[in-house]
């Protein structure tokens, strides 16, 4: 086994120097930003990743800007309670990390990791959790972030779930609301965008685990997935 360890500089090495870089980079300090200019959005997403998308549906900066006026939304809504943000992992990583740092008031953080039977098209409806909240959540006010409400199978059972721990409120946040795939009802309070009912990734959705990287929304092209 490798034991991995830190030198002095806090660089990780491992038995051997197997993982250490190829040439020592002097660290950029706080006070001292690195000199070198980091490639642009435009450069970075040319190519790549990129290739598969058959057009983009929200880009980056709508993304940016939606997530900012809910932010302000909610933080408005919210000031003066003690507000549990709820991320539904793994889909909502990017989202709830760009919506709370728009959210200048205290909140605390979790998350839940659940899956669920069935296959893409069609939810079974039987969710499992696989991680639980680490906290309780009894007497507080819990915004449950997603970045899709499809048929609405997971927030109905996750709602029906966390209703009986008895929160102060319960509220959902979901950054795409594709209504025209619902088959449950799902009381959304906060939407980002209304989604169109296609195959979207991008921006945390993801397909066969890839694409949750992309910073903006988009189809897939079909030959990627049939
Ligand atoms: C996606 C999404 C929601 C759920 C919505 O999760 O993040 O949790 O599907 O679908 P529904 O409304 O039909 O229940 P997925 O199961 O793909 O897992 P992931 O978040 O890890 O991508």
């Amino acid at each position: 086994m490798l034991a991995a360890s830190m030198d002095t500089q806090g660089q990780s090495q491992a038995n051997g120097g197997v993982n250490r870089p190829k040439q020592q980079q002097q660290q950029p300090s706080a006070s001292e930003p690195a000199e070198m200019e980091p490639a642009s959005h435009e450069e970075t997403w040319r190519g790549g990743i990129s290739e598969d998308i058959e057009r983009v549906i929200l880009s980056a900066q709508q993304i940016q800007r939606r997530v900012a006026e809910l932010g302000q939304q909610i933080a408005e809504d919210y000031r003066g309670r003690d507000l549990l943000v709820v991320g539904v992992l793994c889909g909502s990583f990017p989202f709830i990390a760009d919506l709370v740092r728009t959210m200048n008031l205290p909140l605390a953080i979790d998350f839940m990791a659940v899956s669920s039977y069935g296959n893409r098209t069609s939810s079974s409806g039987v969710v499992r959790i696989l991680k639980d909240l680490n906290s309780s959540i009894a007497g507080r006010h819990v915004l449950l972030v997603e970045d899709i409400v499809d048929s609405g199978q997971t927030l109905r059972y996750l709602v029906d779930n966390l209703q009986t721990r008895r929160p102060a409120s319960l509220e959902i946040c979901t950054l795409l609301d594709k209504q025209e795939a619902r088959t449950v009802d799902i009381n959304t309070l906060y939407v980002g965008f209304d989604c169109p009912n296609e195959f979207v990734v991008g921006y945390g959705l993801d397909y066969a685990g890839s694409y949750r990287n992309l910073p903006y929304i988009g189809v897939l092209k079909p030959a990627i997935y049939q």
